[in-house]
């Protein structure tokens, strides 16, 4: 294999967080699903724990995961707070992706702490970002404020913790460039 350290270079400083407002409803293939996947599952992995499991909304799962979204926001949501437009706009979330994936982590406390797992499972989707940007399919890493329930939803065992969902789905292609502060602030060398 000859790696092209400039397509690397490229894929790594192009990638960007692409949002649902911008995404044309167009269809993800399978195989571009899976191949996503696949990469996300080289990930480095302490002690080999391969701690990430995914769970794949896709067809009529997004309206499953956007009643879901949509009623979480309603029952978290006073009713004199409640606003219809973030409610409709939650659930739009999931219905212009065309897919949408929970990123979830399986613990294993006897082998490896809890962030060891977590960075683990954040490589992986890096991996899958990364992967979806050389696809030119829009993604972004999501926190919402309900892991918890979204762990219940989507019936994790004890052992397991939901930490974000994926959404994907065909954009423009136009992104914005990064907004980073230079390397040299962060760097401390010790040299001599
Ligand atoms: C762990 C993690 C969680 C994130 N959660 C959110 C989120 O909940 N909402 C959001 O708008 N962006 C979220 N992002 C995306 C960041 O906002 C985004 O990466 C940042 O603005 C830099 O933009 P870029 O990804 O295009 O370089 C998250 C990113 C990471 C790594």
């Amino acid at each position: 294999m000859t790696l092209s350290l400039e397509v690397l270079n490229e894929v790594i400083r192009n990638r960007r967080s692409i949002f649902p407002p911008s995404y044309t409803g167009e269809e993800i293939s399978m195989q571009e699903i899976e191949m996503i996947l696949e990469n996300a599952n080289y990930a480095p992995t302490h002690r080999l724990t391969e701690p990430w499991r995914f769970t794949i909304f896709r067809g009529n799962g997004l309206h499953k995961l956007a009643d879901f979204l949509g009623e979480t926001y309603r029952n978290q949501t006073t009713p004199e707070n409640f606003s219809e437009a973030k409610y409709d706009g939650t659930r739009q979330k999931a219905l212009r992706s065309a897919a949408v994936i929970a990123i979830n982590m399986e613990l294993h406390p006897e082998k490896v702490p809890e962030w060891e797992e977590l960075a683990a499972v954040a490589c992986a989707v890096q991996n899958m970002w990364l992967t979806a940007s050389a696809l030119k399919i829009g993604s972004y890493w999501s926190t919402p404020g309900n892991l918890e329930q979204l762990g219940a939803f989507l019936e994790l065992k004890p052992n397991e913790k939901c930490v974000g969902l994926f959404y994907m789905g065909r954009f423009d292609g136009a992104t914005k460039p990064a907004v980073r502060k230079p390397i040299g602030d962060k760097l401390t060398w010790i040299e001599d």
